[in-house]
């Protein structure tokens, strides 16, 4: 598998949907409280991209705006702006465009073209795939692309996008000549493998939406979530403090629960699995999430988190930390895969779930 940087899509848009009108000028969708969110964004990503026609029509500068911003970056060994890329096919670029006049610029184009900045021809047409790649190996993690509508629709046809954000103005358009959005395509995000609404928010006059495409941050997303879950467990001595999620497949949370949540010893799974109907069809393409490995070994009850999983038919787990052999060696997520469930563990998240339970272990 070649690495690809993190990628994060990133636009304005009226009620209609419309990235721009059909007029030469440039349409302002957003507010300064806005353009100061996306300023932050810029200032946390190693490249910007846009495509050729948004060079053309926008003339953006790209640039984080806030000296402070600014300042941080360089602190933190970085170029005070993020590397400005884009892509075209004919090579018309101006190279008196402002995309040219400050930083590092990248031009990926089939062949040389004869602008400031770096160019690196392709041959043929240009592959995203090859141009995410490059950008790796530039040492690019975090990329922002800001349009326009092709660029959208290139990164989110082939699915590799991992976070969109939305920022919506109180406004029509209204007229089909305008860039959309996005064009026509299959888009992996459709009716049925919905994304996954992480966040919303006012922003003055506009509504900013925080959607997670990847299944990588859709898994982190509910993860910190049971963490925080089993923050709320009473204490105990001999039984550790864990939180689990039930989400279907379409990105609903079915059930949550956390341990000894009635006041038994009931535990995280359990106490959300208990909360569900075990014939809701929901549950054969639900995911759990829980914040430590199911139990597979068990003192107080009949059965175990992986039977209860297993019972209620559900194809998937994601957990964080390991069952420390503390009070019993789990094996949970051994049975789970044993039993064809697709187990996926997150160590990244495992430090904040022994966090919550450092006086055990
Ligand atoms: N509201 C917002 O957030 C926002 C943000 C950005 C842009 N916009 C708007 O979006 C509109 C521009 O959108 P757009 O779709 O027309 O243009 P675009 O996506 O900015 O650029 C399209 C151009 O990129 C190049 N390109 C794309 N894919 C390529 C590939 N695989 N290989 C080689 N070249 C490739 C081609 O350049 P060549 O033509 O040079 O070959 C193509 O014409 C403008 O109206 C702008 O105002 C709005
Ligand atoms: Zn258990």
């Amino acid at each position: 598998m070649t690495h690809r940087p993190y990628v994060l899509l990133s636009c304005a848009l009226s009620l209609d949907g419309y990235l721009d009108d059909a007029a030469d000028r440039r349409l302002v969708l957003s507010n300064d409280a806005d353009w100061d969110r996306v300023d932050e964004v810029r200032a946390s990503c190693d490249a910007i991209l846009v495509g050729a026609n948004t060079i053309r029509r926008d003339n953006p500068r790209l640039l984080v705006r806030d000296a402070g911003r600014r300042a941080a970056r360089t602190a933190a060994g970085k170029p005070e702006n993020p590397l400005k890329v884009t892509i075209t096919a004919t090579g018309d670029l101006d190279p008196a465009a402002a995309f040219f006049a400050t930083g590092e610029q990248v031009v990926y184009a089939p062949s040389g073209v004869d602008t400031p900045g770096e160019t690196v021809p392709t041959g043929a047409r240009v592959d995203l795939g090859t141009v995410l790649a490059d950008l790796y190996e530039r040492g690019v993690r975090r990329l922002m692309v800001e349009g326009g509508s092709s660029m959208h629709t290139a990164f989110l046809t082939a699915g590799l996008a991992d976070e969109l954000h939305v920022v919506v103005a109180p406004f029509f358009v209204g007229d089909s000549a305008a860039p959309r959005f996005v064009g026509d395509g299959r888009f992996p995000w459709d009716a049925t493998h919905r994304a996954t609404l992480a966040e919303v928010r006012a922003i003055g006059n506009v509504a900013f939406h925080r959607y997670l495409l990847s299944r990588s941050e859709v898994d982190k997303h509910w993860l910190r979530r049971a963490v925080e879950l089993s923050r709320n467990c009473p204490p105990s001595s001999t039984a550790f403090a864990v939180g689990a999620i039930v989400v279907d497949a379409d990105g609903d949370e079915l059930a949550r629960g956390y341990s000894r949540e009635s006041g038994g010893t009931e535990h995280a799974e359990e106490s959300a699995l208990a909360k569900l109907d075990p014939d809701d069809p929901r549950l054969r393409g639900a995911t759990v999430y829980s914040s430590l490995e199911p139990c597979g070994r068990r003192a107080s009850r009949p059965r175990t988190c992986t039977e209860l999983i297993l019972a209620a038919g559900i194809p998937r787990v994601v957990f964080a930390l390991r069952e420390p052999p503390t009070f019993v060696d789990g094996q949970g997520a051994e049975q789970l895969t044993a039993a064809g469930v697709e187990v996926v563990e997150l160590p990244g998240l495992a430090g904040a779930a022994r966090e919550v339970n450092r006086a055990l272990l």
